[in-house]
């Protein structure tokens, strides 16, 4: 059964039997400090969100020190152990600075890596889409694990593909960066492969041309739906090349972006799955973020696993997965999120856990994390995932233990100094009168000549898990929760075909 997991893939890909995954494609967090800044501050809880590291510290030496400990017993270990005292060396120790932030980051990539080895087949062949900051320390990374054992004459290691697409970004005094690299690793020489398809210009054009679901306007092309009709092959053999650059970025309008910061387009990963993989195999994404390869894995036929350490990447998954393919919670296996009120009661014993909680019931609401995050005094503001009503801000805010008015003027803060529109609080036990008095004394919120109360109490019963619309029998907000799925038609793109008949 396909499986969407939330956690720390170390500790998920532990648990994943010897040899049971055919094709890996990971799409790992670059080290950038930005792309680690964004998860840590709006898109994973926060608490989780510490396995990934930019700095060389407490978190960063214990698990250096694990992989020494597991290098006395294992081979493959013992080969990670081998190339990090090497970088310990090259890196002069460091601690600090960009040195030591690549020490944590290869410190905490090896044994992840190491996991994705282990858990291949010997048939199985595994993707690594990294930046070029990062792209050569992998590389050297990989062929310690994949060669550890130098049984073969031949290399594991395939291919460095280019993936060139044209960036908006600009740069100064340096070249533009206009590329990623995807490594491409087989576990033996007897590995799938199965000749690139060409991508046909329609394939293209129509991820321009659908309706997006959410409402947002998709690129004047839909005009020209006629026009881009047409189907063409690309003439030359991009497909066929290392230098991937017939796929490009997803622009800011594409109907397929999701709002997922660091989305991939599906026709890369499909063109990865295609190449790598038959119908029935087991496709893993460690890393799944938006879920772009479960996506085209489903579109192929492929079993797929999904891991993310992200609540709001899962969320954006499952939408996907529901839009695009109809699939409900009950058709995968999902783990780490709550799926009745006892495991809702579960996360909310562990101190640990509120942040998940409360990032889980915001997304239940429709909410998703909003651009303006308040970054100084640390309170998530989100936005409702509705184009047209996202200016509606809101502080969503999860309190286990019984309700009480304390826990109620805090959260008055937000509205006094007009930080937020509306604020949510989420209760597992029903709220007090005086707290309810206190809600109702406060000025309604005008919105399109609609008045909402701006305090208002979600407490989250088993009733939701039934009927997730029972939400509205008590909160007021201007958009509702999309609980139907949409009609093929509309799903945000289309699906991906590559029939030769219509060359
Ligand atoms: C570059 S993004 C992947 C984007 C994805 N390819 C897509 O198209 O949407 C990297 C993802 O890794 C996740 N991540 C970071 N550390 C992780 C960990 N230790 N375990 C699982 N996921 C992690 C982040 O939450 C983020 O969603």
């Amino acid at each position: 059964m396909n499986k969407l997991y939330l956690g720390d893939n170390l500790d998920i890909l532990r648990k994943i039997k010897d040899e049971s995954v055919d094709l890996i494609c990971a799409n790992p967090p670059f080290n950038t400090g930005i792309d680690n800044k964004e998860y840590i501050s709006v898109f994973s809880t926060k608490n989780e969100s510490s396995t990934h590291t930019c700095t060389w510290d407490e978190k960063a030496e214990d698990a250096r020190v694990g992989i020494k400990e597991r290098s006395e017993s294992c081979k493959i270990y013992k080969a990670l152990n081998e190339y990090l005292s090497g970088y310990d060396m090259l890196l002069s120790n460091a601690m600090t600075g960009n040195k030591g932030a690549m020490r944590a980051y290869l410190t905490f990539m090896g044994p992840r890596l190491v996991e994705m080895h282990r858990i291949l087949t010997e048939t199985g062949s595994m993707y690594m889409h990294c930046d070029p900051n990062i792209s050569h320390y992998i590389k050297v990374l990989m062929d310690a694990i994949w060669n550890h054992d130098n049984r073969k004459e031949s290399n594991s290691f395939k291919n460095e593909i280019v993936w060139y697409y044209r960036s908006p970004s600009s740069a100064s005094k340096k070249y533009r960066r206009m590329h990623d690299i995807i490594l491409f690793y087989t576990k033996t020489e007897d590995y799938a492969f199965t000749t690139p398809k060409p991508i046909y210009e329609n394939e293209l054009f129509r991820r321009y041309t659908v309706k997006d679901t959410i409402g947002r306007k998709p690129d004047r092309m839909q005009d020209d739906k006629e026009k881009y009709k047409r189907i063409r092959t690309r003439t030359d053999d991009a497909f066929l090349r290392d230098v991937w650059d017939d796929i490009g970025i997803l622009s800011p309008m594409v109907a397929e972006r999701l709002g997922y910061p660091t989305q991939k387009p599906s026709l890369l990963y499909t063109r990865m799955i295609e190449t790598s993989s038959k119908e029935g195999d087991v496709v893993l994404d460690p890393f799944c973020g938006g879920g772009t390869t479960l996506d085209a894995a489903q579109a192929l036929n492929r079993k797929w696993i999904g891991i993310d350490s992200s609540i709001i990447a899962l969320d954006v998954t499952e939408r996907r997965l529901k839009d695009r393919y109809n699939l409900k919670q009950s058709d995968y296996e999902i783990v780490g999120f709550p799926k009745n009120f006892e495991e809702v009661r579960e996360l909310a014993s562990q101190e640990t856990k509120h942040n998940i909680l409360a990032y889980w019931a915001a997304t239940r609401l429709n909410l998703m994390p909003s651009k303006n995050v308040d970054k100084k005094s640390d309170i998530a503001l989100w936005a409702l995932r509705d184009e047209k009503r996202s200016d509606v801000r809101f502080v969503a805010e999860f309190k286990a233990g019984k309700p009480s008015p304390d826990q109620v003027r805090p959260l008055l803060e937000y509205i006094e100094n007009d930080t937020t529109d509306i604020v949510i609080l989420m209760t597992l036990e029903p709220v007090t009168s005086e707290m309810q008095e206190i809600a109702g004394e406060i000025e309604k919120f005008k919105y399109k000549g609609l008045t909402f109360p701006r305090l208002q109490f979600w407490q989250i019963t088993d009733k939701f898990f039934k009927d997730p619309e029972s939400i509205y029998d008590k909160l007021k907000i201007p958009g509702k929760l999309r609980v139907k799925p949409t009609k093929k038609s509309d799903r945000r793109f289309p699906d991906i075909q590559f029939d030769s008949s219509t060359k």
